[in-house]
């Protein structure tokens, strides 16, 4: 592992921030980068890796991170603060924004022309919080396994350019920084709503397993409310499917 300026695989400009970044390193092949934050993390340092031989993502699933084609990174976080989740979503979107328009597929997924572009990992231990960001930059059709082939896509599949990885990097952190910093000023129901109207699910008709409804509110914690056959169902997490609505 190497400290920022002696590193070699991504040339990364320390952000102008407050929190997050106060040190970034970078390696060249890691099991997860969640694992570097989780046991070796201060509030705000942020591990990025090459290659991760066991990324993972949510629900058990391992998450596909081909080397050198994505950022593949995680911000260490002291605690286990309320909001994060919905915080590091906004903030990938809107670091983004200046080269492309994502959509928030709820909870946390990033959808670009409907394709997913972004997975976002909470995990936590002992007193540590990692949040765990996957974007893919540069990949081919071909960098992706069969299976993702038609759920999955990068910026360069869509947007026909090769980005900067580092320069997305810094974006990120700095959006990240900043709703970080709003959440521990208490802003926390602000962020709240706003992730949840970018959503965009009230009044749509869902599914999720066997359960199908129309979502008629999201709850503080970001659960979604249905109004379906069996009765009012929440739902805290899983994979949905729009069927219909706005
Ligand atoms: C998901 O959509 O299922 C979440 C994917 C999260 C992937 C990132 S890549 C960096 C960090 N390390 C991991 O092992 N996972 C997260």
């Amino acid at each position: 592992m190497s400290e920022l300026d002696k590193n070699a695989l991504l040339r990364i400009k320390p952000p102008n921030t407050q929190l997050v970044g106060s040190r970034i390193i970078v390696c060249e092949e890691t099991t997860s980068t969640n694992d570097l934050a989780l046991e070796h993390g201060g509030d705000g340092v942020v591990y990025v890796a090459e290659r991760q031989k066991t990324g993972r993502g949510r629900r058990g699933r391992m998450w596909h991170s081909a080397p050198g084609r994505g950022l593949w990174f995680s911000v260490a976080l002291s605690g286990k603060p309320e909001g994060i989740a919905f915080a590091s979503t906004l903030a990938v979107r809107d670091a983004l924004a200046p080269w492309c328009s994502l959509s928030i597929k709820w909870p946390n997924d990033l959808l670009l022309n409907g394709h997913k572009v972004c997975g976002i990992l909470l995990e936590h231990k002992n007193a540590r919080t990692a949040v765990g960001i996957g974007i893919n930059v540069l990949h081919d059709a071909e960098d992706f396994p069969n299976e993702l082939r038609t759920k999955a896509t990068s910026l360069f599949i869509e947007l026909g350019c090769r980005l900067d990885r580092s320069e997305i990097l810094s974006a990120v952190l700095v959006q990240l920084d900043r709703r970080l910093l709003e959440l521990r000023h208490g802003e926390y129901e602000t962020i709240r709503n706003e992730w949840a109207v970018a959503c965009n699910l009230l009044g749509r008709r869902i599914r999720a397993g066997a359960i199908e409804g129309q979502v008629i509110s999201i709850d503080m914690g970001g659960a979604l409310i249905l109004d379906s056959p069996q009765g009012a169902h929440r739902l805290d997490s899983g994979d949905i499917t729009i069927l219909s609505g706005v």
